[in-house]
């Protein structure tokens, strides 16, 4: 397929795979440049230095990035993480509004405006999630919830500006993850369709072209070719299928 942009692979390791296991995975699996793709793990907070130095120890083509970030840049905020202190770790790329931060979190599309403003303008690149609930599929709310989700952001200025340079996103039907159930590429392609419309609206033609639109939901070697294979799919953001070199590997290969 002669694609209209490169690829990213984006493993997304949750709460897992510590300091050890990160060095472990890193010193097993190798990946070779590709031009039109590139890969890309967002490791817990206390790997990514793990990680960052591991990639560059092996000259990996592997971008490594967080899973999630406080809007505010410094206060009393236990327990977080601010932007400033993931630039000094090195960190350029960080995943904000993953469904599981929504559902266990309590983040709303408000907070993940904040944080998306604040990420972006302290320079980092943004992989924003979103997606709808099985419920809200089967009730014929699937296109409702992606506007709703994306109004704030697609109305804010300083979003706007980075779509298609530092802000991407990536559609992640929350029923097909860690469920096994992927959306079938039909149906992610349709959606993916549905999403670049609302972009087309808002923002004009060539920032919509530059988007990245990753498909995410239980994405596995076995059926990450056909999804690679629809014209709206840009990657995939992969949770269980990234935890190990083997098949990260895979999946890298399929690319
Ligand atoms: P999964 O997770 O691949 O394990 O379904 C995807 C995600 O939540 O990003």
């Amino acid at each position: 397929m002669n694609r209209k942009r490169p690829i990213l692979l984006a493993g997304n390791w949750k709460m897992n795979h510590g300091p050890k296991a990160t060095r472990d995975f890193l010193s097993q699996i190798q990946l070779e440049k590709k031009n039109h793709a590139k890969a890309r793990i967002y490791a817990p907070y206390l790997s990514l230095s793990a990680a960052t130095s591991l990639v560059s120890e092996k000259q990996l083509p592997l971008q490594i990035g967080a899973q999630n970030l406080h809007y505010e840049r410094s206060g009393a905020f236990t327990g977080e993480i601010s932007g400033p202190m993931l630039s000094e770790a090195g960190i350029q790329q960080v995943l904000i509004g993953h469904s599981e931060r929504r559902q266990f979190f309590g983040e709303t599309n408000e907070s993940i405006l904040l944080k998306t403003k604040s990420a972006l303008e302290q320079g980092f690149e943004v992989l924003l999630c979103i997606g709808e609930l099985l419920s809200e599929r089967e009730s014929g709310r699937t296109e409702s919830v992606l506007r709703e989700q994306l109004a704030r952001i697609l109305e804010n200025p300083d979003c706007k500006a980075q779509f298609g340079a530092r802000l991407h996103l990536a559609y992640e039907p929350v029923w097909a993850i860690g469920t096994g159930v992927v959306a079938t590429p039909d149906q992610a392609q349709s959606t993916h369709a549905f999403i670049r419309s609302l972009l087309l609206q808002a923002l004009g033609e060539a920032k919509t072209r530059d988007t990245l639109i990753l498909y995410g939901g239980s994405v596995t070697p076995a059926n990450f070719k056909d999804l690679l294979a629809c014209s709206e799919i840009d990657g995939g953001l992969v949770g269980g299928a990234s935890l190990k070199p083997d098949s990260f590997r895979a999946l890298w290969d399929l690319v």
